[in-house]
């Protein structure tokens, strides 16, 4: 069995889709982003803040080579998929859905967001140009792609399952 993997940019519902997923498939499922933060405890804003977003990145990767639950649902970063080794990591070792939602879907959610440090240092502008900049990535590390728009949380997790 093998682990299966959510990307997709911010907002595209990748932990609220991984919780579902779990729960329909009774596997257990990872937040990425939650566990690095209890690994340094300290949150990604904090991470970012005070080692940079190289750093983080390399704690990205070093999740991605470490992690040893083999059966489990893994929601991952938006930026996760941007580094070739992590897509070659993550094709390797399990099963990879791109959650695909348009950006005014994506600017809807995370509009007000204050956690994400991207949102917070980006205009809506930037996030629209990162958005499409970072597409190809996603559709270059998934197996299987989900247009999303539209969907409720339900019809999404009942696709994957
Ligand atoms: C990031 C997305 C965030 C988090 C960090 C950086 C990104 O995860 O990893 O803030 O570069 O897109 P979500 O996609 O879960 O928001």
């Amino acid at each position: 069995m093998y682990k299966v993997y959510l990307v997709g940019y911010m907002g595209s519902g990748k932990s609220a889709i991984g919780r579902r997923l779990s729960f329909a498939l009774k596997l257990p499922y990872y937040d990425m982003d939650k566990e690095i933060e209890k690994q340094m405890n300290m949150s990604i804003s904090e991470i970012f803040a005070t080692y940079g977003e190289e750093y983080f990145r390399d704690l990205e990767t070093k999740f991605l080579k470490e992690f040893r639950d083999e059966q489990c649902i893994i929601s991952t970063g938006g930026g996760v998929a941007m580094r070739e080794e992590n897509r070659r990591i993550m094709k390797r070792t399990g099963l990879v859905f791109h959650l695909c939602a348009s950006f005014p879907f994506i600017w809807v959610r995370i509009a007000k967001d204050k956690r994400r440090p991207i949102v917070q240092r980006s205009t809506k502008e930037e996030l629209e140009s990162l958005y499409y900049y970072r597409r190809k990535y996603y559709f270059q590390a998934a197996h299987i792609n989900i247009k999303t728009d539209g969907m409720t949380l339900r019809q999404v997790t009942e696709t994957l399952a």
